[in-house]
């Protein structure tokens, strides 16, 4: 199958190239930007992608292409950090200017070459985000695009078939993004667009069976879409006498979450399924914790010993383990992007040491690691899962202790699913659903007062939460009309009198985070 190798150097944009390419029916591979060339399987490669990097380029330790790639022949695409490498070894200038560009920025074009054959007039607004600039093109580069601010946007040196742009056109936000990287992947490379799930769904199944031979696998299923969705993969590539799926019932799950995801995985034919009631355990390990990385620590080590013992007990210690790890997982852990990368919160289910002794070892599946979550919706469509399953909203793994800001303990998690159950029916009955990314409520660690009946009532306030995202790497607040907030509000204290003050959340991520701890 044709395809676009990009050399990633770090950028926690690499991966959404990657899903840019594959929206055009492009198949695309990411390796290591410093790749050395003898290790590139040059076959069916159509086209390279530079990409961006938290690197600068004179940096020490900044990443380099192995130069050997730009004398292979293909055409070659740098885009911003990738841009400015290039520039960098062909001899021309990149330097540190007063002037840093960081979100939209309108740029003229000077010249139509190739790559902006299919944008429609001569300006279009940018998505920046650099503070090095390339200052003089080098021998044989055109400046072909400048931007507002009179820097280089974009060059071509269309004889070596070499591009540079400076500005991201994978990022949403980018006026044409998508019509430069199809002139680049289609026109300029002229690759096949031969990829979509159904091949998605082939690769894999042939990388799991050679990967896995006839080994055990272990799979911790969370209950979220991802983790069903790996399960449905396994199922569907594996022998399923093979395919061990197991479920640790924390106390931590939302309104009848564990029953309904039982039923899930024998509807797909799982023939090992573990259900452990761990909850006791939990909510012992969680007792006096209000840190919210202590709390994430102290579930993700009781989730390993739980997980350990049920392994050593089920005698499948020499077994792979499979992981519903999204790209976008691992970037909020500071993994698979560039070394300066910053945790945000320790996502336990990619950190562990489990997890790592596995990696070490070569045996751990991450089907999805190259996937954002609607390639995983559309994934667990092609593989038959329901539909209620596959647009679940997210659900992270240390459950509704992030969501019980302080102590936690089993009254407040009961709490909280009666509240949180009202919330998310309402918002199917209403048809909002479907529309939101995620939407939970918050416990707060906090009182206040109220009446009811005449009398003084001192009661809890809880946070109700929605927002709109594409990948959870931001976000915005889902805006619910009133009306349906005021009556949903009304329905919680009523139905759960413990709860008297009900505060919507309006903070967008960035600043804030998507959940509150
Ligand atoms: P934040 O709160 O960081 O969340 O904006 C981004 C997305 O990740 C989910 N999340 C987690 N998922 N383990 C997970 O598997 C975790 O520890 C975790 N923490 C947050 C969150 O629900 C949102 O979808």
């Amino acid at each position: 199958m044709d395809k676009i190798l990009i050399l990633d150097f770090g950028s926690q944009s690499t991966q959404l190239i990657g899903r840019r390419i594959r929206q055009l029916g492009v198949y695309s591979e990411i390796v290591p930007g410093d790749i050395r060339f003898e290790a590139i399987d040059l076959r069916d490669v159509r086209g390279v992608i530079l990409s961006g990097s938290p690197f600068s380029v004179y940096e020490t330790g900044a990443p380099r292409a192995d130069r050997r790639i730009y004398d292979a022949g293909m055409p070659l695409l740098g885009i911003c950090y990738g841009f400015q490498s290039m520039s960098a070894d062909y001899g021309g200038s990149v330097a540190s200017l007063g002037s840093k560009e960081y979100g939209r920025a309108r740029i003229e074009l000077l010249e139509r070459t190739a790559l902006f054959a299919r944008v429609p007039g001569d300006s279009f607004v940018s998505w920046m985000s650099h503070g090095d600039s390339v200052t003089e093109a080098p021998a044989g580069f055109r400046v072909i695009a400048r931007s507002e601010n009179g820097l280089a946007a974009a060059f071509a040196n269309e004889e070596r078939r070499m591009w540079g742009v400076q500005f991201h056109p994978e990022a949403s936000h980018c006026e044409h993004g998508q019509r430069i990287l199809e002139a680049f992947a289609l026109d300029i490379c002229g690759a096949r667009a031969e990829w979509n799930m159904e091949s998605f769904l082939r690769i894999e199944s042939d990388r799991l069976r050679r990967t896995v031979g006839q080994k055990d696998v272990v799979l911790l299923i969370s209950g979220g879409v991802d983790s069903c969705v790996v399960a449905a993969l396994l199922l569907r590539s594996l022998d399923p006498e093979r395919v061990h799926l197991m479920y640790i019932d924390t106390g931590l799950m939302r309104d009848g979450e564990s029953q309904e995801v039982m039923r899930n995985l024998a509807d797909l034919g799982a023939r090992h399924l573990h259900c452990v009631d761990a909850s006791e355990e939990f909510y012992a390990g969680l007792a006096g914790v209000t840190d919210p990385e202590k709390k994430r620590r102290v579930i993700g080590d009781l989730f390993i010993t739980v997980q350990e013992a049920r392994i050593t007990e089920l005698g499948i210690r020499d077994s792979f383990l499979a992981q519903g790890t999204l790209y976008t997982d691992l970037v909020e852990s500071g993994k698979g992007v560039g070394s300066k990368a910053k945790i945000i919160k320790t996502h336990h289910n990619v950190r562990s040491p489990l997890v790592e002794a596995k990696r070490a070892q070569g045996r751990i599946i991450e089907p999805l690691s190259s996937l954002y979550k609607d390639e995983v919706r559309e994934l667990g469509s092609a593989l038959g899962l329901s539909t209620d399953v596959v647009q679940r909203h997210p659900f992270p793994g240390p459950g509704l202790a992030v969501r019980v800001l302080g102590e936690v303990n089993r009254e407040k998690c009961d709490l909280l699913r009666a509240a949180d159950a009202i919330f998310i029916s309402e918002l199917r009955r209403r048809g909002f659903y479907d529309r939101i990314w995620q939407a939970f409520c918050v416990l707060l660690p906090i009182r206040s007062v109220g009446v009811s009946g005449d009398m003084r009532r001192y009661g809890h306030v809880l946070a109700l939460r929605a927002v709109a995202s594409l990948d959870a790497i931001t976000a915005d607040v889902y805006p619910l009309p009133m009306a349906d907030l005021l009556e949903i509000s009304s329905l919680i204290t009523n139905r759960v009198p413990e709860i008297g003050r009900v505060v919507y959340d309006i903070s967008s991520k960035p600043p804030a985070t998507i959940e509150w701890e």
